[in-house]
């Protein structure tokens, strides 16, 4: 798959079949999440895999909106160290699902907001906090679906030289 098709295709999608997710597919997910960049290669990130379906209950627990958590083969959560920057997360969270999304592999991204909870719930160090969840199956019906919520328009997303500058560099009236 191209990369300008993975990045356009790429939707979060909450709907998956539970047969689990196969043994290369998934190392090479853990792979891509390895090979993201950090700020001084400090690596600062640990994963860990969650595949019983007691603990995805557990963690479903610790977020507010996991209600397809516990319905998912294969859930990732992102753990950092504390000091660490929340960027190097968020690079780890998209190599995974496009490596998953190249291998016809849905995904979303699972705040989850209850810190204490999910460190017990895991078992986590005190000094690491969960940056993320990530959900991973074979999408229903084959394709993944988001909910197909559109973009902001290039024009709104993107300020030119200076906050309000429009493609000639002039602040927008
Ligand atoms: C930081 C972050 C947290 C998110 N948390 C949740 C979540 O807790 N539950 C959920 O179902 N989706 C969650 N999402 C998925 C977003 O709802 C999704 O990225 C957005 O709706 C765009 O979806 P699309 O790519 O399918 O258009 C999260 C996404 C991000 C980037």
């Amino acid at each position: 798959m191209d990369t300008w098709k993975a990045i356009r295709g790429k939707r979060d999608t909450r709907d998956y079949e539970p047969r689990p997710i196969a043994d290369d597919a998934q190392r090479r997910i853990l792979q891509a999440g390895r090979m993201a960049g950090s700020s001084k290669n400090a690596q600062p990130i640990r994963l860990v895999v969650i595949r019983d379906a007691a603990r995805k209950r557990a963690l479903a627990a610790c977020g507010d909106f996991t209600t397809h958590l516990p319905d998912s083969p294969l859930v990732i959560v992102i753990v950092r160290f504390d000091g660490s920057r929340p960027f190097d997360a968020g690079r780890t969270a998209q190599n995974m699902m496009l490596a998953a999304h190249e291998l016809g592999i849905a995904s979303c991204p699972v705040g989850i907001q209850h810190d204490e909870r999910a460190r017990e719930a895991l078992g986590l160090p005190s000094d690491t906090v969960v940056a993320m969840a990530i959900t991973f199956g074979y999408p229903r019906g084959g394709r993944a679906v988001g909910r197909g919520e559109a973009r902001l328009p290039i024009g709104e997303y993107v300020h030119w030289e200076q906050w309000g500058g429009t493609g000639d560099g002039a602040p927008s009236a």
